[in-house]
């Protein structure tokens, strides 16, 4: 099964609109290769209607949020429903990054709810999941990321509507790298339990990217492991260059 590979930047608590140059640099160098595989910004909530309205210019860019309220409206001063954020203009939402279940204490039964929310108003939801590294030092990685891919998805999810994300807690921000071979390894057992749960078919599916300190240095190198389908970007989708270099990577292994 071949799966079209996904780079999806994700820019955190960062960016003011003076950063949509970045967003226009993005859009036009990646012209060309997004044939070839499917680009996703994902910048704060503020930035999602004017990168919205400047990408549909062009249209092969796509744009999506970092979180989203389980309810569709209602008392929840402060937040925001995946309903707004389609009528944004975004198209995905990023649930469950770790920094959200560190900082908020979201666990998987919320992330769960969250990915129905994003379905509801027809997101498409890419769900993170990844351990600390105490947890693999304790030799836990496999349990701790079963648990949560379990934990996390409902059962209607589809390989259509729903990515998974693994990103390493210690890889995050920290210039580490998990290496090809620990990749590797996640990923076979992450293809494995999606296949376990959901088919054979459906399991094959489902894009699975790899997330932790993905560089234009080391994006091939990560992008040729089996079974890895994209990454999601954090520092480095900040700047339009870094950011198309590791397009290029994956467009390369496709
Ligand atoms: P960095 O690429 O900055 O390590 O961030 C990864 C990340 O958390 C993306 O969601």
């Amino acid at each position: 099964m071949t799966r079209r590979k996904l780079i999806a930047g994700n820019w955190k608590m960062n960016g003011l609109t003076g950063h949509l140059d970045e967003v226009r640099a993005i859009s036009e160098g990646s012209r060309d290769g997004a044939i070839d595989i499917d680009i996703l910004l994902c910048p704060p909530a503020t930035l999602i209607r004017p990168i919205s309205d400047m990408l549909s210019e062009g249209g092969h860019v796509q744009v999506g949020g970092q979180n989203c309220h389980k309810a569709e409206k209602g008392a929840h001063t402060g937040e925001v429903s995946a309903e707004m954020l389609r009528d944004a203009g975004a198209t995905h939402v990023i649930l469950g990054h770790s920094e959200r279940r560190a900082d908020h204490g979201e666990g998987n039964d919320t992330v769960r709810d969250k990915l129905a929310a994003a379905h509801r108003a027809g997101l498409v939801a890419v769900v993170c999941i990844g351990e600390t590294l105490a947890q693999r030092e304790a030799g836990e990685t496999l349990t701790v990321l079963g648990d949560q891919l379990a934990g996390s998805l409902h059962d209607d999810v589809s390989p259509s509507d729903t990515v998974i994300a693994y990103e390493p807690v210690w890889a995050i921000g920290t210039g580490k790298t998990a290496s090809p071979d620990d990749v590797a390894e996640v990923h076979k057992h992450l293809r494995q339990r999606l296949g376990e749960r959901f088919g054979e078919e459906r399991g094959q599916g489902f894009r699975l990217l790899y997330g932790g300190s993905v560089q234009p240095g080391n994006a091939a190198a990560l992008m040729a492991v089996a079974d890895v389908d994209g990454a999601l970007v954090g520092g480095a989708s900040l700047k339009a260059q870094d950011f198309l270099a590791i397009c290029e990577a994956a467009r390369n292994c496709r």
